[in-house]
């Protein structure tokens, strides 16, 4: 059949028709992209492979921010200079996969129409991703983050030395985010601007939010969601290469702190070039290691495991990402010889809380470390410390040097043992823990008086004890600070897993 003249004209329109249709579902799409991605995403799941494609790049999915109208820090034998300096100081890891000044200047992962997205470092943002918000620095702002007032008010030099300069929080980064200062890649030799990190706190911070009331700890597990975090890091960035006008708002951002820094560029648009240039490779970088972790999946037959709010597979991948060549280089091939080193993060566990550990006898839910700096070094490896595992022929920067800062994760470590509390102690004798302790719960109970959901009901803590003697301690062992459960159950003593239990019964 051929085209007659006489039907072009009711040919143009069906044209016309398919092409306004398909742009009104176009235009549609992107605002509801804009305004619910949630909705769009679920549409586009039931569409399959190319559905999965678009999906990629929206938004996470991340509930409401919600800050607490009031906030408070329980007592766990630290001060509060301690608590800031574990919050904050950095164990030389760079986990983020952008300099420090890109990421507070990069823009939400959000799509808007008549408006500037805010930025991606904003803590009403972050705290959707379940991160914890912290102050600028230890001054009276600091209580409206739960910091009692007196509590930071100590004599500088009467303390310990790591406090002596210890880090601020400039930009108001959550908890558990570390500026790592600027430096040499151990592996290239090339200078790094400043970089950011996560720290302990990240990963080992609780809190439970009770009407509209923020109860935080040290050492507990937090309930962030990282997987989250990176899709959102990733398609900000995504969008800042892509979204027209993006990019000129974010490199004025990172030229505007370089000239307060007292280092503007010589030549600002041969900086925005080149600043460019560096966005695309690691945006590059960040997609060349999905695809061939996907094809790393695919030919196992597996697929990936999203691990969620208050859940990580932590060990795995440092003999895979580590390994991979450097951002400048353009090799894209996928690393043959590295595919066996990947393992699927398809265990992921809730973050564990960590008082008491450092006198275990052994660590990990599947105990599989002793040496607690051997466990925190392989931690840091797992969150980014720069590391050289791939250059040897230059002695002044050999194989195995890193960026880690392993005084300072001496520290920690130290600040969470405390000393020995099976000191002083007659057999038999509950230890009495002197690092960071689990908080009480009465602390919490005397905030909330007059509330009956907190407050304590004697006779079912003694049935308690009894179930739990009988049903838990066969994994979990028995409590740490529990007298009474002690006298009434001395075969099932807690303080059994600890370190101290050695032939001769005696202290470390
Ligand atoms: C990115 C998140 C993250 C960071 C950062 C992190 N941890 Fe962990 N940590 C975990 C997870 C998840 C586990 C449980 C892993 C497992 O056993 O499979 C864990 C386990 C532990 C354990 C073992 C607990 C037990 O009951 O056996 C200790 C101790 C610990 N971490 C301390 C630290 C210290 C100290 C740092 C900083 C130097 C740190 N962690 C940094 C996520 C993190
Ligand atoms: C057979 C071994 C086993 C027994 C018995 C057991 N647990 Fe657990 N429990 C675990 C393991 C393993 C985890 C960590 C699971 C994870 O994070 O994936 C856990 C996690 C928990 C957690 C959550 C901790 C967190 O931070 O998410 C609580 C609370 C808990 N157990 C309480 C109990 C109580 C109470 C009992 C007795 C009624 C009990 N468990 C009996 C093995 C056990």
């Amino acid at each position: 059949m051929s085209f007659s003249f006489k039907r072009w004209p009711g040919f143009l329109k069906t044209v016309l028709v398919i092409i306004t249709g398909a742009l009104a579902a176009a235009v549609t799409l992107f605002l509801v992209a804009v305004l619910a991605p949630e909705k769009v995403r679920a549409v586009l799941k039931d569409i399959g492979r190319a559905g999965e494609t678009v999906s990629a790049i929206l938004p996470p999915p991340l509930p409401a921010a919600q800050t607490p109208s009031k906030a408070y820090w329980l007592k766990q034998n630290w001060s509060a200079r301690e608590r800031f300096w574990f919050h904050h100081a950095s164990q030389g890891t760079a986990t983020f996969p952008v300099p420090y000044d890109w990421f507070v200047s990069l823009e939400r992962a959000e799509l808007a129409v008549f408006s500037t997205p805010k930025l991606l470092s904003d803590g009403d943002y972050l705290i959707r991703f379940g991160f914890i918000p912290s102050p600028r620095k230890l001054d009276g702002s600091a209580s409206d983050f739960g910091y009692s007032k007196d509590s930071f008010n100590t004599n500088p030099a009467a303390e310990p030395e790591q406090f002596k300069n210890y880090p601020e929080n400039p930009d108001g980064l959550p908890v558990g985010f570390a500026k790592l200062e600027s430096g040499v890649e151990p592996a290239t030799g090339e200078p790094y601007p400043a970089q950011l990190g996560f720290t302990c706190a990240a990963c080992h911070t609780g809190q439970i939010r009770y009407r509209d009331v923020g109860i935080r700890f040290d050492g507990g597990p937090a309930m962030v969601n990282l997987g989250n975090l990176e899709s959102a890091i990733g398609l900000s960035i995504f969008y800042t290469v892509y979204v027209p006008t993006r990019f000129n708002r974010f490199a004025d951002r990172v030229i505007e702190r370089a000239v307060k820094a007292g280092s503007p560029p010589a030549d600002r648009s041969a900086f925005k070039e080149e600043l460019k240039k560096k966005l695309r490779q690691t945006l590059d970088k960040i997609k060349h290691e999905r695809d061939w972790s996907k094809e790393i999946l695919a030919r196992g037959n597996m697929t990936y495991i999203d691990e969620g709010f208050g859940r990580l597979d932590a060990l795995n991948q440092i003999f895979f990402s580590n390994l991979l060549p450097p951002i400048a280089k353009e090799d894209k091939a996928f690393p043959e010889v590295l595919a066996r080193n990947y393992a699927r993060p398809d265990a992921p566990v809730s973050f564990p809380p960590i008082w008491d550990v450092p006198w275990f006898l052994w660590a990990q839910y599947d105990g599989s470390v002793q040496n607690e700096l051997v466990r925190n070094a392989g931690q840091s490896l797992g969150v980014k410390t720069k590391l050289n595992l791939t250059e040897h022929s230059n002695p002044n920067r050999p194989l195995f040097r890193s960026s880690m800062k392993m005084k300072n994760i001496f520290w920690i470590e130290e600040m969470l043992r405390g000393p020995d509390p099976f000191a002083d102690n007659a057999p038999g004798q509950t230890p009495k823990f002197k690092g960071l302790v689990a908080p009480r719960w009465k602390e919490v109970a005397d905030i909330f008086e007059n509330d009956p959901a907190w407050q304590v009901d004697d006779e079912k803590v003694r049935n308690g004890r009894q179930l739990y003697a009988e049903l838990c301690v066969e994994c979990h062992r028995g409590p740490v600070r529990d007298p009474e459960f002690d006298k009434e159950r001395p075969d099932r003593r807690g303080a059994e897993r600890f370190i101290h239990v050695g032939a001769d019964g005696g202290g470390r």
